[in-house]
């Protein structure tokens, strides 16, 4: 009877705050614009702290040498293998960068998500809270001048250098997430915390029925069917894998099957083929993999734990549960006679003998030499016992596949080389998704400029100053470019920016170059007639200069934008000053690389209309609309302003008139949000698809605009319309153009680490 008074009482269903059924399960397919709202400042203790300065304050030296010290300190709760906890940390640092996918930049170091979940649950990062744990005294003398995500890297980096390998630097800078991350999509399966291996069978989602789908990895019948296609933007052919299965695909034990998954993959994640053998023969030559227990024997995941678990998981009721008991993938042994010092063995043995497949104690396929006198390895907590070497089904892979043998013949022979290649694989697969180099800091950041890194050349000249901002944003003006085709030079340069890892953005003036240049959706005859006559304006500028001041071409595509955005808002009615911050520079063909740039071509784009059917996506554009806005850092009000604004100066990719509601395009109005909250108008859809939408006059039945989903997804959806009810009311204008003018000043500011604090 007092039960009924609690709140909480604990009804069939659960009846606390957070418990299903929410929103998203009653409608799955509503937008979830709140995605947009996750990593607030109010989420992050440390939000009044520079971790610039802090950083920069640490002895680095210092911090390398507590690091080091640690890893030969082997605790009794989770002792170290060899007495050295390097390779588990070396494993720790490559799963926390392997996540990164080159298709919309997510996953990576850079945040360390491997702390939350549902990354710190994967089975694949089994025992990796263990090498967190371990790092804690380290993390707590440091505080808040040391992330977890700079410090995961470094200790990696500190792994390598103690077991004699020479790393190619480091780079700090990494900003920890607060809370999980939730924008990522990292497969379909449904993964319910149980061991991958009792997971894997029939407790996935399938979409595809008529296909074999163990993994995001799928395939029309066999394994080694050529119509394999791993689902984009997902660089790993499993979830809850950071790449492939070691035991091929499927668990399949094929060495060539496992070469094609492993090419896919690593391919997703940005590495040609010499970078993928570097980094599986480099970091196979250390540590060893664990299967001593059966998987049944293992606990949940940290996120299923139970309360005294404290956050860990994979609780292993095997023996005491950890040395030489311990369990974390299940293929047990190590690779090489010496798994703590960096030395060629790996790929010596590989190529010296016959591997044949044999069994793990705890029932994985692996690979074990034919020959008896093949050398042996010591074991890692047993003194004097001595153990046979062991390959994966992925190592074998290096063997089998062509152009991989190769590449191993070339390391085999010249262990410099292939030394050089790993380290520098290293330096590029954790530090890959930094973004610009300004962002790195301390002193062991390398003077060299890799092409991954997007270089931009570091500025020579004065900054133009107020005067000349103001002629030259009138010679621009004066030039005859409209307002559309200037704004639509700015947005698409700057616009291509994603926060994930950083690239694309205005700064390089990369809109000049291959491929950006060259992409339908930049409007390309009319881009190049701008840059032609912008690039004179800046010839003129900088020759009729004495002084050191000068004008990049990256500027001035800017700063047309902003002249183009003050003409078109005084047409309105309102004169405003649009923010310019120079200081850009300009990159040149040779610092580009044209593939990895057309990585960030937008598949599909609402801010211009863009919807590419070909590609063939299932998913309604208004998802991968909110995607872009989540990759350029907007909150849904910035959002709004910004698609608005965009439609009224006619910002479509094709001129097309969807969505421009307006009679007087190019001039900056809030005529899109009177449209779109009428109810003197009916949407009709053209056809079934429900791309395309007529608006008609409810009255005379007219057809007055067309709409596209990217359109009507700010008044059908009800948290985007009640901010378009904002900028729709009689007293929305003035504040439209202020927020519209806020917004783009930002997406323009995306890439300029050189001017601003993260
Ligand atoms: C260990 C798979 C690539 C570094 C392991 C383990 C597996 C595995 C299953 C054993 C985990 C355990 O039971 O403890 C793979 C696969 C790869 C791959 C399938 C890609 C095809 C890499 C790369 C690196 C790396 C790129 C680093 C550059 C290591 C290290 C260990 C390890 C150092 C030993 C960990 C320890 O001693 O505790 N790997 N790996 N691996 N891996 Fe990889």
């Amino acid at each position: 009877e007092n039960l009924a008074q609690c709140p909480f009482r604990g009804t069939r269903v659960g009846g606390a705050m957070g418990k299903s059924p929410q929103l998203d399960d009653w409608w799955p397919n509503r937008l979830q614009v709140e995605l947009l709202h996750q990593e607030q400042p109010v989420a992050n203790p440390l939000s009044d702290e520079n971790y610039k300065e802090a950083f920069n304050k640490i002895d680095l030296q210092e911090l390398k040498k507590d690091i080091k010290a640690m890893l030969v300190d082997s605790k009794d709760w989770w002792p170290a293998d060899y007495n050295n906890y390097g390779p588990q940390m070396i494993r720790m640092a490559w799963h926390s960068a392997g996540t990164y996918r080159i298709a919309d930049g997510r996953g990576g170091a850079g945040q360390a998500l491997q702390r939350f979940g549902p990354i710190n649950s994967w089975w694949d990062n089994g025992n990796i809270d263990k090498s967190r744990r371990l790092l804690w005294p380290i993390k707590q003398k440091y505080g808040a001048s040391l992330s977890w995500a700079d410090l995961i890297v470094l200790t990696g980096n500190c792994a390598l250098e103690i077991m004699n390998f020479p790393t190619f630097g480091f780079g700090g800078g990494r900003r920890d997430a607060w809370e999980p991350d939730r924008s990522t999509y990292w497969g379909p399966e449904f993964w319910n915390g149980k061991p991958f291996k009792e997971s894997k069978v029939g407790e996935y989602y399938d979409g595809h029925p008529e296909e074999m789908v163990t993994q995001n990895l799928r395939w029309k019948g066999e394994p080694s069917d050529p119509n394999r296609d791993l689902e984009n933007p997902l660089a790993a052919t499993h979830q809850a894998l950071i790449y492939v299965n070691p035991e091929g695909p499927g668990g399949n034990g094929e060495p060539k099957d496992s070469a094609m998954a492993i090419r896919e993959s690593f391919k997703r994640m940005a590495m040609n083929d010499e970078e993928t053998v570097a980094l599986i023969a480099g970091g196979h030559a250390f540590g060893k993999s664990h299967g001593m227990a059966s998987a049944d024997k293992i606990g949940p995941a940290p996120e299923a734990a139970p309360m005294q678990a404290m956050g860990m998981g994979w609780q292993n009721s095997e023996g005491t549960g950890f040395g030489k008991y311990t369990m974390t993938n299940g293929i047990e042994g190590s690779w090489t006679p010496d798994p703590t010092s960096w030395d060629n063995n790996y790929l010596i043995n590989l190529f010296k003998f016959e591997w044949e497949k044999t069994e793990s104690p705890a029932g994985a396929i692996q690979w074990t030499p034919k020959d008896p006198n093949a050398p042996k390895t010591p074991d890692a907590h047993e003194e004097g016992k001595m153990n046979d070497l062991m390959m994966m089904t992925s190592d074998i892979a290096l063997k089998v596949d062509p152009a991989y043998n190769e590449i191993c013949q070339k390391f085999l022979n010249d262990f410099e080389y292939f030394t050089n290649a790993f380290s520098k694989a290293w330096y590029k697969l954790t530090h890959r998704d930094m973004g610009p180099k300004d962002r790195y800091l301390g002193p062991e950041v390398p003077e060299e400029d890799l092409i991954w890194q997007d270089p931009v050349p570091k500025r020579d000249f004065d900054l133009i100053e107020e005067a000349e901002i103001t002629s030259l944003k009138q010679n621009i003006l004066d030039s005859g470019l409209s307002v559309s085709a200037l704004v639509s030079a700015a947005w698409s340069s700057a616009a291509i920016y994603r926060d994930s890892d950083k690239r694309g953005g205005a700064n390089g003036a990369r809109i000049a170059l291959e491929p950006q240049n060259n992409w339908d959706l930049n409007r390309p005859d009319e881009l190049n007639k701008v840059l032609s006559t912008l690039r004179s304006i800046k010839d003129d500028f900088n020759g009729n200069q004495s002084g050191n001041k000068r004008v990049s071409l990256a500027d001035l595509v800017v700063l047309g934008g902003c002249a183009a955005i003050e003409k078109a808002s005084k047409d309105g009615g309102f004169d405003v000053n649009v923010p310019f911050t120079p200081g850009r520079t300009d990159a040149i063909a040779e610092q580009t690389d044209v593939e990895s740039f057309d990585w960030l071509k937008p598949v599909s784009d609402g801010f211009k209309n863009y919807h590419n059917d070909k590609v063939g996506y299932n998913i309604p554009a208004e998802r991968i609309f909110l995607d872009r806005a989540q990759l350029l850092t907007l909150n849904a009000p910035e959002w709004t302003v910004l698609t608005a604004g965009l439609r009224v100066l006619d910002q479509n990719f094709d001129h097309s008139k969807h969505g421009v509601f307006t009679d007087r395009p190019g001039t900056l109005s809030t005529d899109f949000f009177k449209v779109l909250l009428s109810m003197d108008y009916e949407w009709v859809p053209q056809n079934d698809r429900e791309m395309l939408f007529d608006i008609r006059d409810r009255e005379t039945g007219n057809i007055k605009y067309t709409a596209t989903r990217c359109d009507l997804i700010f008044g059908s959806n009800a948290q985007l319309r009640n901010i378009a009810e904002v900028y729709g009311a009689d007293d929305g204008k003035e504040r439209f153009i202020k927020d519209f003018v806020k917004a783009w000043d930002k997406v323009m500011m995306l890439d300029r680490y050189d001017v601003k604090d993260d």
